[in-house]
Parts: C-alpha cells; structure tokens; sequence
C-alpha cells in the first residue's frame, strides 16, 4: 500500500528526529558531546534517505533535507510568532485548493493566451470560462483581444480570487466568481479553459463530457485526459514547451 505523500513526508521527518535523538543520546553515553549542526546535519540526510524509501517524488528530497537545518537557522533570528503565522496565512489563502485539490497557482503566459485567441470565434457572441482563473490575467488578455465573448472565471482560493476581482471589476464582458469550478455547470460555455494538474483531469474530462453541449470546445494547457487523446494539440514555441490540448465536444 502507497502512503499519501504528506504523511510519508512526516513519518521521513519522524524517523530522521528519532535518529538524531538516538545518536545524540549515543554520544553522551561515550562521553562525548555532538555539535548542533553535526545533529542537524544527520537529521538532514537521514531525512533524504527515508524520503528515497518510502518513494517520494526527487523534488521532496530538497524539501525533507532543507527543513530542519534551516528551522535551526530561522529560531536565531528571534522572530516573533506572529511571523510565522503571518506566512503560514498568507500561503493558505494563495494556496487554499492545494491540499484538497493539488492544483497550485501558476499563470499561462503570453503565447498560451495568444495560441488560445486564435481558437475563439471572431466577430460573433461566445461565452468563455477558465476553470480556475487564478489572477484574472488571462481572462483580461482574452477580454481584451475578443470584445464580442464573454470571459467568466472561477477561482476557489481566497487571495487570487481577490486580486483579479480588483483588476477585473470594471470590464463589461468578464465576470469572477468566488467558489469551486466543480459547481460550475459547464453547459452554458462555447469554450472552457483549464490550465490545472494531471490530478483532476480524469474526473473533469466525465463532467465535461456530461455538461458540454455537443459543438463547443475544451481546452487542457498541458495536462492530458488519461485515455482520452485530444482532436488537435497546438504545440507552442515556448520556454515551457506548452501544448494545448483540444477537444471537440
Ligand atoms: C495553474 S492555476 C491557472 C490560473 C489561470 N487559469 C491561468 O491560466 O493563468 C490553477 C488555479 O486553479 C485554482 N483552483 C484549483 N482548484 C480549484 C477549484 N476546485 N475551483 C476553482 N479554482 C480552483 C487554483 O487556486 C489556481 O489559482
């Protein structure tokens, strides 16, 4: 049986703690008396290698060996606690869909907003929706480039959502909503737009496909349908080697 990641993590860090504690109590045994940071740095590599066991993706091993040394160098600088949880709400309310939907926040750029205005009608009414539309930044691009749609956006995390309510307030032909895209009833759109993560791919192609109405358009930056190839993939010339995915519905 796989662990979740997040508790695999945890039990790495545990066990590493454990080592650390033991070979700490070791060296009193002995007479001797280990540096912090030679604890610390055992800590940090013991954390790696039960990271490697329990089969955490490479990019965790950072994460798990980086953790305790710097907690070690941050409690030096004395902050105050109100800090931390400064930091810790201003990530949730960036991150706020990550732990339930693991879909992180990152924005399409120029040429995948580009590529997309070139797939939309011209010169006639359409209704638009980015499933997830983080900062607004595209829907304000496409707004932009095609006045006769009307661009909608859903973003379900707290802070982004805000901030591209404010930029986006005063166009007449978009419109953010606060909530899960999951409620969204996609029947009503010419073209929907999802630049998400391979998570909810499979269960968002079947409500696609239920909510679609046949002739209309679903666009996937990136991440692929599991066992369902695309119409067309537009391959873009960019840094990231975007494709979007089409699907005809
Ligand atoms: C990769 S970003 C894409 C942002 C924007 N669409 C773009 O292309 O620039 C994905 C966004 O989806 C949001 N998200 C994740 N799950 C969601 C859900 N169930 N409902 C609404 N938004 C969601 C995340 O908070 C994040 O802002």
């Amino acid at each position: 049986m796989r662990l979740p990641v997040v508790f695999s993590a945890l039990l790495a860090q545990a066990g590493a703690l454990l080592a650390a504690f033991l070979a700490f109590k070791a060296s009193l045994f002995f007479g001797l008396l280990l540096p912090l940071w030679g604890l610390a740095l055992l800590q940090s590599v013991t954390a790696v290698v039960l990271s490697g066991l329990f089969g955490l993706p490479p990019w965790w091993f950072v994460i798990q060996g980086l953790f305790v040394p710097l907690l070690l160098l941050v409690s030096r600088f004395n902050l105050p606690p109100h800090f931390f949880l400064g930091g810790f709400l201003l990530l949730w309310l960036i991150f706020f869909s990550n732990a339930k939907e693991r879909v992180p926040l990152y924005l399409s750029n120029e040429t995948s907003c580009t590529a997309l205005a070139s797939l939309l009608p011209g010169h006639r009414p359409f209704r638009f929706l980015d499933l997830g539309s983080g900062l607004g930044g595209l829907l304000a691009r496409l707004a932009e480039q095609k006045p006769d749609g009307q661009f909608y956006g859903v973003e379900s995390a707290p802070l982004p959502f805000l901030v591209s309510w404010l930029r986006l307030k005063k166009k007449s032909n978009v419109h953010v909503r606060y909530g899960s895209f999951w409620n969204e009833n996609l029947e009503a759109y010419d073209v929907v737009y999802a630049f998400l993560s391979p998570e909810p791919m499979a269960e968002l192609w079947q409500k696609a496909k239920h909510e679609m109405r046949a002739g209309s358009l679903f666009v996937s930056n990136s991440f692929a349908v599991p066992d369902c190839s695309p119409a067309r993939t537009v391959q873009l010339n960019d840094a990231r080697h975007t494709r979007l995915l089409i699907w005809e519905m």
